[in-house]
């Protein structure tokens, strides 16, 4: 039977790893998958992670299984942090949360709810959005389509394209939607058009999907979460699709977790009956190490306040970066504008450049990003950001 199958290219992000590692030369610079890194370009241990991890070892008595739905204490944990410990959802009964196996299982929970509950809704997905978002959610069948979101020429959100568009699509249709730090843009919602955009949803009774996989990377742990704490108080039903790989930086451990405001407490305990079916029917239950480590953060507040000052080391590095491959691009290839890179926010930016540039940066230069010239900002050091800004420069030259 399996002599069928066709063998299938690599993934567009994690084939970019592999190619990086087999790189043997010095000056190689890795602006591809999306992980954060220091100015050494390690990837280190959270320090709070770290002193987490010894505690919950430490404690634990048992391998048995959790439960389909989790940790219910770090679920608890989680729905404060993405909503904020006073939003007016938490307790009304109406917001029912399960743990995931990283942002992906998140997406891919949520996108099986839409299918059990409108096996023909559409999901309207920006143009451009991650590239995973396609498999994740079509692979629960339901159909995609797009909705315009970037304006290429100035780096920002094309928001009247946006809005135009999410008034003609279908009522009742589904939007997924990114907190903030786009991927791949970095263009985001200003707090003024997230407002604008919730009276569309209110009008064409939209159901808002929102992914947040960088909370406090972009702008601050509360404003990044604006959007998702708006919709969930002025909406009946949204779902929040949750990770925690970079902001708690444990990639590995596959730590997420996803959030539904119901109508209806009753409502609510269907939805979750229906999660925690789609969990046990495709991994019964999620691995506990990164919940039960974010677990112990979340609780105890000089772990959390430990996390709180490196998460802010991180977004202030990468704004940093930002700022500084703004005025090295500048000084190399003035005939091009680039400050929108400085304007955009959390790990992710378009260059603009075409694919056959992109693949010059990569053969020449040693320099590596997607296709579609989206460049990891985190992968920019002291010792490379220079020689990156002129490699550009050359190529854009010829
Ligand atoms: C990325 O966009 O590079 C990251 O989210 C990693 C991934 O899984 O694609």
């Amino acid at each position: 039977m399996l002599e069928r199958l066709d063998l299938l290219p690599v993934d567009p992000i994690l084939g970019l790893m592999a190619d990086f590692r087999a790189d043997a030369a010095a000056e190689k610079v890795d602006l591809g998958v999306g992980v954060y890194r220091n100015d050494r370009g390690e990837t280190p241990v959270v320090q709070a992670v770290r002193q987490a991890e010894q505690t919950v070892l430490a404690r634990q008595t048992s391998k048995t299984y959790v439960a389909p739905a989790g940790n219910a204490a770090f679920n608890q944990s989680m729905e404060k942090l993405v909503l904020g410990g006073d939003h007016p959802v938490l307790g009304t009964g109406r917001l029912r949360s399960i743990q995931a196996p990283g942002g992906c299982g998140a997406l891919r929970l949520g996108a099986e709810l839409i299918k059990a509950a409108a096996p023909g809704a559409v999901v309207y997905v920006s143009t451009p959005t991650w590239a995973n978002h396609i498999p994740l959610l079509s692979g629960s069948g339901l159909e995609l389509a797009r909705y315009p979101y970037f304006h290429a020429a100035s780096g920002t959100v094309d928001f009247n394209a946006m809005v135009g568009a999410l008034e003609k699509i279908p009522a009742r249709s589904v939007v997924l939607l990114h907190a903030s730090c786009h991927n791949p843009t970095g263009a985001d919602l200003s707090q003024g058009q997230w407002r604008e955009l919730l009276s569309v949803f209110q009008q064409r009774s939209l159901l808002p999907f929102i992914d947040m996989a960088y909370q406090g990377l972009g702008s601050g742990v509360d404003e990044d979460a604006y959007g998702p704490r708006l919709f969930s108080a002025e909406l009946p039903e949204v779902l929040i699709a949750v990770s925690c790989s970079k902001n708690f930086g444990l990639y590995r451990e596959r730590t997420g977790s996803l959030h539904v405001v119901n109508r209806t407490p009753t409502e609510a305990n269907a939805v979750l009956s229906q999660l925690v079916r789609v969990a046990r029917s495709i991994y019964s239950m999620p691995p506990d190490h990164g919940a039960a480590i974010v677990q112990e953060i979340l609780s105890n507040d000089s772990l959390r306040r430990s996390w709180t000052d490196e998460l802010t080391g991180m977004r202030e590095r990468v704004q940093g970066l930002r700022n500084e491959v703004v005025k090295l691009l500048a000084a190399a290839y003035p005939q091009r504008d680039f400050s929108f890179i400085a304007a955009q926010r959390g790990m992710f930016s378009f260059l603009g450049i075409d694919t056959n540039q992109v693949r010059e940066l990569c053969t020449r230069h040693h320099v590596y990003m997607t296709d579609d010239s989206r460049i990891n900002i985190a992968g920019l050091r002291a010792d490379n950001i220079a020689y990156f800004a002129n490699a550009v420069a050359q190529v854009l030259r010829k």
